[in-house]
């Protein structure tokens, strides 16, 4: 099959956000104990940071880290995170059916993202707490001195302010799963009041609202209208969190999740527009997709939460530990691609998550840290996707999918770097039978080719192929074949994209 792929440099979607390569660390599973923190690990600095796993975070390249949760957020005391670790309180984490020891608390949490080059992005809790602890916390972190919590931060070691400007309001409140789930009216209204206070202790914060937990919510559309209409004017962002996963075996559908996510994303785009026309607001709203991911939610719901909570609570337990495929990394990648053709609404994303529970990153306790399958979309996005993303038209016959209706056979999308000149086109192939020949034209200059790469199934591997603590086999290989062929005003290479790739 041939597939021709134009890329106009000269149609903008918009500027990339850099923010559009963030992670999340939560308090859940080995996600922060024995993953990213793990004291007497042989790899672990003075303050229990791994630094193999620090290595691999910065080969990743995540932007913004979001911490503490997730679910874990919604039951959270802040307080229990700081001072002496000896003194911290053990709890119980109702979320997770955990007990959480808070050896790792905010401090902790600052310290790790300065040495990992990350933007620490805070969610406060408006589960079972309020207006008085979020103003608490951020007064805590941001004010310089001379109140009673800032000379708190102080005595605990941080004689400057941590500067946290990304502030979530509450995690998944529309859920019912969530401790302190609430109607969008009860939520609204505290969500505005904890704004405008917030923004009257630190004028600089930007606030994400909570949107809906996935699309297929029944109060999706409504929610959003009404937490809107409370707090429209006094927030930067509206959250979505989108996950992805095969159901029965229906790869083509799996492999078509950006189609979903892509109408989810424009879906929420509209209702923002709607409400500010409808509150007469003349300001913008971004989509902070700050959950996203795939992620095997049948396992989770059926086989690990049942044998969680059939125990009694235990300290960070071995919970969605997913293996990612070669599947999962085609997945993420074009999923990557969908946010980049929506950089026009999106202003932050965050892969959920990032060690160890649906995590690029793996880690055994006393053991090694190892790169999953899907590390690499994300790495080489992260690194690549700078400047400008600009339309791709993709012109082939489509993949008809049972959940998705007919997809385009490749998915595509396209960065121009400004200062440096720089094209990167990302594609994946959604065939998981053939290769595809293609045809890729970029209109408005001429180009070279540097580079190409590209992550497939190994040699005598199936699509489930994986990376285990043992061995990683895969990771991405030189796309060999591609070359530029003769054109009047710019420049068409010619590529062939082996069978279910990225
Ligand atoms: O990322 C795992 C969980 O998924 C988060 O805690 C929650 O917000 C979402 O449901």
């Amino acid at each position: 099959m041939t597939v021709t792929i134009d890329v106009d440099l000269g149609d903008a979607i918009g500027a990339v956000p850099r923010r559009l390569f963030g992670s999340f660390v939560e308090h859940v599973g080995r996600a922060v104990h024995t993953g990213v923190h793990e004291p007497g690990h042989p790899a672990a600095d003075a303050r229990g940071f791994r630094r193999d796993v620090l290595d691999l975070v910065r080969e990743l390249g995540p932007t913004v880290v979001r911490y503490p949760g997730g679910n874990f957020v919604s039951s959270h005391r802040w307080e229990d995170g700081v001072g002496p670790v000896a003194e911290r309180p053990t709890r119980l984490d109702p979320a997770w059916h955990s007990v959480e020891g808070n050896e790792f608390g905010l401090h902790e949490f600052v310290a790790w993202a300065r040495e990992a080059g990350v933007e620490p992005m805070y969610a406060v809790n408006l589960g079972t707490r309020g207006i008085q602890e979020a103003a608490d916390v951020l007064e805590y972190c941001n004010h310089p001195g001379g109140t009673t919590l800032s000379e708190r931060r102080r005595a605990n070691g941080a004689d400057e302010p941590f500067g946290i400007r990304l502030w979530c309001l509450g995690n998944e409140v529309d859920g019912p799963w969530q401790v302190g789930h609430k109607t969008a009216a009860e939520y609204g209204r505290l969500a505005a009041e904890t704004a405008r206070l917030m923004r009257m202790i630190d004028p600089d914060v930007e606030l994400v609202v909570t949107g809906s937990s996935n699309a297929e919510m029944p109060t999706f559309g409504a929610w959003e209208r009404t937490v809107l209409t409370h707090t429209a004017a006094l927030v930067d962002h509206i959250s979505v969190h989108a996950y992805y996963q095969e159901h029965d075996g229906d790869v083509d559908s799996y492999l078509a999740s950006g189609a979903a996510f892509d109408r989810y994303l424009k879906a929420t785009a509209s209702i923002i527009d709607d409400t500010l026309a409808e509150l007469a607001l003349a300001k913008d709203i971004g989509i902070a997709v700050d959950e996203w991911n795939v992620w095997d939610q049948r396992h989770w719901n059926e086989v690990e939460q049942p044998r969680l909570r059939s125990g009694p609570p235990r300290k960070h337990p071995r919970v969605i530990e997913d293996t990612y495929t070669v599947t999962d990394a085609v997945v993420v990648g074009s999923l990557l691609n969908t946010l980049l053709r929506n950089v026009d609404r999106v202003t932050v994303a965050n892969l959920a998550q990032l060690v160890n529970v649906i995590a690029p990153i793996r880690s055994e306790p006393g053991g090694p840290a190892w790169r999953q399958t899907t590390f690499h979309p994300f790495r080489a996005a992260a690194a690549h996707a700078r400047g400008t993303s600009v339309r791709t038209t993709v012109t082939g016959t489509p993949i008809r999918t049972a959940q998705h209706g007919p997809v385009d056979p490749v998915d595509a999308a396209a960065t121009v770097d400004e200062r440096t000149g720089g094209v990167a086109v990302f594609l994946a192939n959604r065939s998981t039978a053939a290769a595809t020949d293609v045809r890729l034209s970029l209109h408005g200059g001429r180009f070279t080719l540097a580079d190409a790469h590209t992550v497939t199934v190994p040699p005598g591997a199936t699509r489930h192929a994986a990376n285990t603590e043992h061995s990683q086999p895969v990771e991405p290989v030189p796309l060999t074949g591609a070359h530029p062929l003769p054109h009047p005003e710019g420049t068409t290479i010619s590529v062939t994209l082996p069978a279910l790739s990225w």
